[in-house]
């Protein structure tokens, strides 16, 4: 009698324990399916006539440019080089002859009350609204670095390009897009956002900023037509990434734009290059010790070989 209680004890919590991680299993598949398709496709023109890109002249920036361009929104292109900023413009409207443009040269590691005013004036002479503004200026280390080894300017510069100009850029875009009652805020961060970076410890920490501002923001003004997107790529070819070939993981910037306009207004945390997207998911599964553990490795020896070419270089200075 006993051991039939048990018996039917038994079946029973199997069954619950069955359910459960049935349960498990779909949230798992749905998240990822989730992660992994990321939703979007919304035309930019759909928030207004304009779009406004800061660090516009190279690298995702430009590309992001032209990705526009081609969707028929006008470019206000912002950026340090005033004859950087000239030629894009010209090639821009030599693509795309309907297409006009705009620039402002600022400096974005002094991002005064001056520069802060032209900007604002700028956002208000957009005939046709300020559609979506693309925070995408930021710099990283030379080379992975103990914190301590950066130099103030470093520091500074890593503070002033990622977190500042994303902050007071979106705080003078806002007013604008909310009396439009439209408008979207696309952040560049990083995938080095998502996880704590040793010896990147400041780039990744800006980084994080930008993911949980954006997020935050996203939500708090979803209600107003106003929608916010974090980018968090993993390596694009480019004058930062020094990468300068393409590979299956690492896009060129004009195919990452691409895809990244395919994803907006879907997730509010994007990868659209398809690799990045999973290896950020397969990072998720991963113990975040082991995760440490390889990255510190992984810099160590970057930081090694960037090292010995900085020595190689003070070296030949010298002996000019
Ligand atoms: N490339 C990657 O692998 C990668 C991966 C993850 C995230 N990201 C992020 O993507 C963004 C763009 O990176 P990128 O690789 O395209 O960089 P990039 O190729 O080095 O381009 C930098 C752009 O920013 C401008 N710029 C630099 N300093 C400036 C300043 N002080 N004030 C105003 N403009 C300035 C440059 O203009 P001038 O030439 O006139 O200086 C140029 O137009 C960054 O936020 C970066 O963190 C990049």
């Amino acid at each position: 009698m006993s051991q039939g209680w048990h018996e039917y004890a038994l079946h029973v919590l199997a069954a619950f324990g069955a359910l459960y991680l049935g349960k498990l299993g779909v949230g798992l598949l749905f998240s990822a399916a989730k992660k992994l398709v990321q939703g979007g496709g919304v035309n930019p023109t759909k928030y207004g006539k304009w779009c406004v890109v800061t660090g516009a002249t190279d690298g995702i920036g430009k590309a992001f440019c032209f990705e526009m361009a081609k969707k028929g929104m006008n470019v206000l292109l912002i950026s340090r080089t005033e004859s950087k900023l000239v030629d894009c413009s010209k090639e821009i409207e030599a693509k795309y002859p309907s297409v006009k443009t705009k620039y402002l040269a600022i400096d974005y590691s002094n991002f005064d009350k001056a520069s802060q005013d032209k900007v604002a004036e700028a956002f208000s002479a957009l005939d046709g609204g300020l559609g979506v503004l693309v925070n995408n200026v930021g710099m990283s280390y030379p080379f992975p670095l103990y914190f301590h080894e950066l130099s103030d300017e470093d520091v500074r510069g890593l503070l002033e390009l990622n977190v500042t100009s994303t902050t007071i850029m979106t705080r003078l875009a806002l007013p604008v897009m909310l009396a439009q009652k439209k408008g979207a805020i696309l952040n560049i961060g990083s995938a080095a956002g998502l996880h704590p970076n040793p010896l990147l410890a400041l780039y990744s920490a800006t980084k994080a900023f930008v993911e949980y501002f954006s997020y935050s923001l996203n939500t708090e003004y979803a209600s107003k037509g106003i929608f916010v997107q974090c980018h968090a790529p993993f390596f694009i070819v480019s004058k930062l990434s020094k990468f300068k070939r393409p590979s299956a993981f690492i896009p060129t910037a004009e195919d990452y734009a691409r895809k990244a306009l395919t994803k907006l207004g879907g997730e509010p945390v994007v990868s659209p290059h398809a690799p990045h997207q999973v290896a950020s998911y397969l990072m998720d599964c991963i113990p975040e010790s082991l995760i440490q553990s390889v990255s510190l490795k992984y810099h160590l020896g970057i930081r090694a070989k960037g090292l010995r070419k900085r020595a190689r270089e003070e070296e030949s200075k010298k002996s000019k």
